[in-house]
């Protein structure tokens, strides 16, 4: 039974103000929210999700003339892609204004914006008024959650209030992208793409997260299961399968494209959709719920290459990294 939900937009703002922690959902995954300009209610997000303090914070705002309250020297290529494709899942990085506190931004000179396509988010962002810190709700390195049960299982007692919605639509976190120098870099690949971002802006961006800039990325493992997990091509299967077998230790392949294989006691099989949209949606999820059924590995079919898998590759890489 879950408690400390609600569906209260005014309730969930209240607690905001009062420097409060709210998560709440958004179309990529849901957020843990808090004051951005609360410095003792950001501390307390790192705490929570026992983050380096060093990984800055996205800003989420519910109106596009907050931006200069966060930013300066904006470049209209920033004002392109807010028109273009927010609300939605793309974070902008801008150079931070002076007033814009370094915990909030981990010491970098630069903020991250959002503002996120989803109705009780924006409710709650235009209700409050103010800017919403909004990392992933989840333990530093974790899988992010995307349903109001998978915040509870992860964070309920430590945290304020959840703020109850839906499953999330896209499920992985926003395409971050970093306009405070040109080119213009893509930090974290998501849901909105190079092309997209190219056909927008008219001219060429880089892709990568080298630099001083602290993104996933920077950390070989993130968004990692308890169960260790490994990516694998489909002729790797027998050889697996015979090895667990052997070993009698339960494994579970999550696969694209159907096998001849059966289920046996020691073997599970279980597929994710073939269209990237529907594997990025039922990933996380599907990652949270295998984690409780006691396997000692789950081996996950390396999906197609191509743009649109991108930001799937990129979590799958991750979260099989080394431990
Ligand atoms: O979809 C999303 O972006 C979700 C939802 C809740 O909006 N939020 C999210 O936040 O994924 P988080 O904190 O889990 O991931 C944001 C990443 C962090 O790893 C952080 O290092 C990077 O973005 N980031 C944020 N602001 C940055 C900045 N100013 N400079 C460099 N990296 C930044
Ligand atoms: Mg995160």
């Amino acid at each position: 039974m879950i408690s400390k939900t609600t569906s209260s937009i005014p309730d969930a703002a209240n607690i905001l103000g009062k420097g409060g922690l709210v998560a709440f959902p958004t179309e990529t995954v849901y957020g843990l929210g808090a004051d951005a300009r609360c410095e003792s209610a950001i501390q307390r997000i790192f705490l929570v999700k026992e983050r380096p303090m060093q990984h800055p914070l996205i800003v989420h705002i519910g109106r596009k003339e907050e931006v200069e309250t966060w930013a300066e020297e904006i470049p209209p290529a920033a004002w392109q892609l807010m028109d273009r494709f927010w609300p939605g899942p793309l974070t902008v990085l801008l150079k931070k204004k002076a007033s814009v506190s370094v915990l909030l931004t981990g010491g970098q000179p630069t903020v991250g914006l959002r503002m996120p396509n989803h109705p009780i988010a924006l409710s709650l962002l235009k209700s409050f008024g103010r800017g919403v810190a909004g990392p992933s709700a989840n333990k530093f390195t974790k899988v992010s959650p995307t349903t109001s049960a998978a915040v509870w299982d992860e964070l309920g007692k430590d945290i304020d209030l959840i703020l109850e919605g839906d499953a999330c639509q896209v499920g992985l976190e926003s395409t971050i992208i970093d306009l405070s120098q040109f080119p213009y870099k893509i930090l974290r690949p998501g849901h909105i793409t190079p092309s997209d971002i190219k056909a927008c802006l008219n001219c060429e961006i880089d892709y990568g997260t080298s630099g001083k800039v602290l993104v996933p990325g920077m950390h070989k493992i993130h968004y990692a299961p308890n169960t260790h997990t490994t990516l694998i091509d489909p002729s790797e299967v027998k050889v697996l399968v015979d090895r667990a077998i052997q070993s009698h230790s339960p494994v579970c392949f999550l696969l694209l494209d159907p096998l001849e294989y059966k289920s046996n006691a020691t073997i599970t099989w279980q597929y994710m959709p073939r269209h990237p949209e529907n594997y990025a949606r039922a990933l996380y999820r599907t990652l949270r719920q295998l984690d409780q059924q006691g396997y000692s590995h789950i081996f996950i079919q390396t999906p197609p290459q191509g743009e649109v898998w991108q930001a799937i590759h990129d979590r799958l890489i991750k979260s099989s990294a080394p431990r």
